[in-house]
């Protein structure tokens, strides 16, 4: 093979041949020669500085044009990037990526090892465990009918090493949830999974705080503060409309109920909850930006039925509402909303928790579209004090806000073994989550850790004594053998790499992802 031509940007990379004179083709070559200092040297180009002076080229391997080039911003689309993505792969972001998860975990490793943490590993193939998802079943072969499911986590398995007596384990593991997909669910995913004997919530907080703050500080340079705020469940479903609020900016939600009850508007004097959110310096919204932002609260993924506003301009309040209000009532709701003059005020009515919620994702989108939400600006906090049960009306039981071996509080036992509804709803739960700007990084809990009382949670839950049995018997009975008080918790390490690397979206951190219907076009 004789060459004939040689050149391109850097001299290396377009090569022509008397046999293949294919314009653009790609090559995998092997040089051997010096490398000399440029002479026009490029700061835009990594290799931008140097030269190499060839003395020999060597032809290792042949390559189709790729279908997309592989640059920083690709121009190839989302479904053939993920067609070819080993192809994506090469890509300067995903390897950046990648390295990013790789050295998060090589962090995780060393400061659990440090911390006397064992890593173990648990099946896959086992018996269903309750995590609120469906389970991704396998067939046996040997045992023809029967089914193994993979784990959604390896909850009851860490706690059985807890039992056993491994009193620090922790392990970076695959999870495998049959649910919608989203931009931070995958339906195979990896979670740092973590448990520890005899402590208390303290000690749960303080170690892994201190995971997440030598995480920040070696892979980012960042330091995050010490200790990490906390907010309790119910101060951040009132105030963000959110159990995993989103706290670089304030916009908090203000009930206004009593300031606008029984003016003669039918809608907010039926409402069981008025709520508002004050935008700073959207006054001078126009009618035609208020009717998009009253169709987008409609859509079935948000829910509300409308959307009641009041602007404070210079030239005065203006409410869509001010048929029923005077301009000084409607100074007083937008004061209660931290309103002031420049600012718009956004109100939604209905049933409480549902409205604060509506509440709570509109403050987001208003977050995004005032530029509120820069990624690189970390605000971790951890939330605590959830409730233990969640009433679910359709279903008329309850359900495990966290899961069904989550400890009440011991001051709320009276609560738990009452049968009112409204006691049980009451109780609250060692439970706690770990939350950066807006997303839910992690989640763990005290464990029950007596049979009597982890029965009583199956009762409670409406799972009969036989169907305990047949499907937790083996948990319940290792607690009769001196099970230790124990807690712990799992981080959802595809979401921490994401946000680490200032994305939302998990997929670029996963070598080979699915799609967003579960599939992997590649294969
Ligand atoms: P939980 O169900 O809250 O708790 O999960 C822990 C963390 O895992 C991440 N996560 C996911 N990430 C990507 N795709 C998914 N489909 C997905 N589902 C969950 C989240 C979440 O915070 N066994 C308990 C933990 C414990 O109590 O110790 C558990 O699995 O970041």
């Amino acid at each position: 093979m004789t060459f004939i031509d040689l050149r391109d940007r850097y001299g290396i990379t377009q090569i022509v041949t008397e046999e293949d004179p294919g314009v653009g083709r790609e090559w995998v070559i092997q040089v051997e020669g010096t490398v000399v200092e440029r002479e026009n040297k490029n700061a835009k180009m990594t290799t931008g500085e140097i030269e190499i002076k060839l003395d020999k080229l060597n032809i290792l391997n042949k390559a189709q044009t790729p279908p997309f080039t592989i640059e920083e911003l690709s121009d190839g689309g989302e479904d053939i990037r993920a067609k070819y993505r080993y192809l994506d792969l090469r890509r300067a972001p995903l390897q950046r990526a990648l390295a990013l998860r790789h050295r998060l975990a090589q962090e995780i490793r060393t400061y659990l090892d440090g911390q006397g943490f064992m890593e173990i590993e648990t099946p896959y193939l086992i018996k269903s465990t309750p995590e609120g998802a469906r389970d991704f079943v396998v067939p046996s072969r040997m045992n023809p009918g029967e089914f193994y499911a993979l784990p959604q986590s390896p909850q009851t398995f860490k706690q059985l090493l807890m039992v056993a007596g491994y009193d620090r384990y922790f392990q970076i593991v695959r999870c495998f949830r049959d649910e919608d997909l989203r931009a931070d669910r995958q339906p195979e995913f990896t979670q740092i999974d973590c448990e520890m004997s005899f402590v208390e919530q303290e000690d749960v907080l303080n170690t892994f705080e201190g995971m997440m703050r030598t995480m920040f500080k070696n892979a980012l340079g960042v330091d995050i503060p010490n200790p990490l705020p906390r907010m309790c469940w119910y101060d951040a479903m009132d105030n963000y409309g959110s159990d995993k609020p989103d706290v670089r900016f304030d916009m908090k939600i203000h009930e206004i109920s009593e300031l606008v009850k029984g003016k003669g508007f039918g809608v907010f004097d039926g409402a069981e909850y008025i709520g508002a959110i004050a935008v700073k310096g959207c006054a001078e919204y126009t009618r035609k930006q208020l009717d998009e932002l009253t169709e987008w609260v409609k859509r079935p993924q948000v829910g509300a039925k409308g959307l009641v506003y009041i602007k404070l301009g210079a030239e005065g309040i203006k409410s869509s509402v001010d048929k029923f209000y005077t301009p000084d009532e409607l100074k007083k709701v937008a004061a209660a909303a931290g309103a002031g003059e420049g600012d718009l005020v956004l109100i939604l009515c209905g049933a409480k928790r549902k409205t604060q919620t509506q509440l709570g994702v509109l403050r987001i989108e208003m977050g995004n579209r005032l530029g509120l939400r820069d990624p690189h600006n970390f605000a971790p906090l951890w939330v605590v004090d959830f409730p233990l049960l969640e009433w679910d009306d359709e279903t008329q039981r309850f359900y495990a806000m966290h899961h069904p071996f989550t400890a009440p509080k011991p001051e709320h036992l009276d609560w738990f073994y009452s049968d009112k509804k409204e006691d049980l709803e009451r109780v609250c739960a060692n439970a706690y989550d770990f939350v950066l700007n807006g997303t839910e990084l992690g989640g763990g809990s005290i464990r029950i850790h007596n049979a009597d009382m982890q029965s009583r949670m199956f009762e409670v839950l409406g799972i009969g004594k036989e169907e305990a049995e047949y499907k937790f018997g083996f948990i319940i009975n290792a607690f009769k053998f001196g099970a230790p008080p124990h807690g712990g918790l799992a981080f959802g390490f595809d979401r921490v790499c994401a946000l680490f690397g200032g994305q939302e979206t998990i997929r670029d951190y996963i070598a080979f992802p699915k799609n967003n219907m579960g599939r992997d076009v590649m294969i």
